[in-house]
């Protein structure tokens, strides 16, 4: 095996790693399986604007597959927050990711985990938290707080594993639109996209 093969190999290893110490700690948190597949995390950061110029909000990080297909987006590292419930995945990402605003706390409290930050207005909001963990109204005041952080029209793109949308529809406070239907991913995902016209 070369170098660079036996170092991708190993590092892929480790991210299981630490996914399957994540799920131990706590299987609801966590929500999958194994880590996102990079073909997802590419899908889900292709609704960036980079040309916007407004920083981009990360839900759920966990290992930092999507993270790093944000960054290859052409996202500065200091124009993504990204805010993620478990410390253990908080400080490995800070090793790997310097620069990006990682936030310890909880998705489903954004005016207070954000902080400082809580005035900002994003270019969008990708999400990996794991939405079936929640009860439906949490899951509707997360969606409406994450869209009073972006532009009208600008999309929260939303990872999940069930055949619907997690958040119901709300026709006139918000449209659902599905995504994608990954097949490259353990378990298959499906991604929604959820705007306000
Ligand atoms: C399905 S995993 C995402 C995995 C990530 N895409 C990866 O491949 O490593 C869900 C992530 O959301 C985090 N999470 C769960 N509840 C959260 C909450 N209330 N606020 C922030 N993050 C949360 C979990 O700790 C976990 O890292």
């Amino acid at each position: 095996m070369s170098l660079r093969l036996k170092e991708r190999f190993e590092k892929k290893f480790d991210e299981e790693i630490r996914f399957f110490k994540g799920m131990m700690q706590g299987p609801k948190t966590v929500g999958a399986i194994v880590p996102t597949s990079s073909v997802t995390a590419r899908k889900m950061a292709s609704v960036i604007n980079p040309q916007s110029g407004l920083p981009v909000l990360e839900l759920g990080p966990g290992t930092g597959v999507i993270t790093k297909a944000i960054l290859a987006r052409g996202i500065p590292a200091e124009k993504l927050v990204s805010i993620e419930y478990s410390e253990e995945f908080v400080h490995h990402l800070k090793q790997g990711f310097p620069g990006v605003h990682f936030i310890h706390g909880d998705a489903f409290d954004l005016p207070n985990t954000l902080g400082a930050l809580a005035g900002e207005t994003f270019d969008c909001v990708i999400s990996a938290v794991p939405m079936l963990s929640f009860p439906m109204e949490a899951r509707i005041r997360l969606l409406e707080d994450m869209l009073d952080r972006i532009p009208a029209g600008r999309p929260v793109v939303q990872i999940t594993y069930g055949p619907v949308s997690p958040i119901i529809a709300k026709p006139d406070r918000y449209h659902i639109q599905h995504f994608d239907f990954v097949v490259r991913n353990i378990p298959p995902a499906q991604l929604w996209l959820y705007r306000r016209p």
